[in-house]
């Protein structure tokens, strides 16, 4: 195991959200201009549960943090009920005080391919991710960095896996409405943040969790990357962490 990976496992999705959202609430409350980076998906909606609560609750401040999303289908509006953008509106934005102007989703109905190529400069310009949320696939991606990944790619359009089409076909009411491209962070933009926080549940999750621990950095698990960043949480829950050692 890569002693720069610290591994948290947690009962269930629940604490997986309570500790992961405290994690980020720490942080946010700790930096004057947080840069975080988020991620979809159904992993990190327990976060975005805890986070809104805890505004409900406490108030805490978001109008000073900026937020870069990893990834967005490409051709689907902002408006558009499967977009990322709107899930992050639904999900989180619309409920806290953070400035959607500060809340940056890769653009993907425009001229995607001079926006993608934009988008690390941007994220440079804001000074770098500092902390940067991530989910899995079960074939191992991060973002929508598919296998064999490039370890050197930063933002661009990426062809969507057979396998990730079919996992994120539960979102839509039918296969074929799954876009099957999308623009992503690459796996270089996502090594440049300063601090990395990888969550999964469920036992679909186990192979891909095992690898990113144990196996060895191999581009056929795109997650193994982040066996060469010297700051990386896992946060997972018994049945994600149940084939480790
Ligand atoms: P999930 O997706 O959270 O919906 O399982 C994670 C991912 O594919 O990165």
């Amino acid at each position: 195991m890569n002693k720069n990976m610290k591994i948290i496992v947690v009962e269930d999705k629940i604490q997986l959200g309570r500790t992961t959202s405290q994690m980020i609430l720490d942080f946010i409350n700790s930096k004057p201009i947080p840069v975080l980076g988020l991620a979809t998906g159904s992993t990190p909606e327990s976060t975005y549960q805890f986070l809104v609560e805890d505004y409900q609750k406490n108030h805490t401040d978001w109008s000073h943090v900026i937020s870069f999303n990893l990834d967005e289908y490409l051709g689907l509006t902002m408006d558009d009920k499967q977009s990322y953008r709107y899930f992050m509106n639904y999900k989180l934005f619309n409920h806290i005080n953070i400035n959607k102007d500060n809340t940056f989703i890769p653009l993907s109905i425009c001229d995607v391919e001079s926006f993608a190529n934009q988008y690390d400069q941007m994220i440079l310009e804001k000074g770098g991710i500092d902390l940067q949320l991530l989910g899995i696939g079960e074939n191992g991606h991060i973002g929508f960095n598919e296998p064999p990944a490039d370890f050197e790619s930063l933002t661009s359009i990426v062809d969507l896996v057979p396998s990730t089409i079919k996992a994120n076909s539960r979102f839509f009411a039918t296969i074929d409405q799954v876009p099957v491209k999308a623009i992503s962070m690459g796996i270089k933009s996502i090594l440049n943040a300063k601090k990395i926080i990888l969550i999964a549940n469920g036992e679909n999750k186990a192979q891909a969790i095992k690898q990113l621990v144990d196996g060895k950095i191999d581009s056929t698990w795109p997650c193994t990357a982040l066996r060469m960043h010297n700051d990386v949480i896992v946060i997972i829950d018994k049945k994600a962490a149940s084939l480790l050692k």
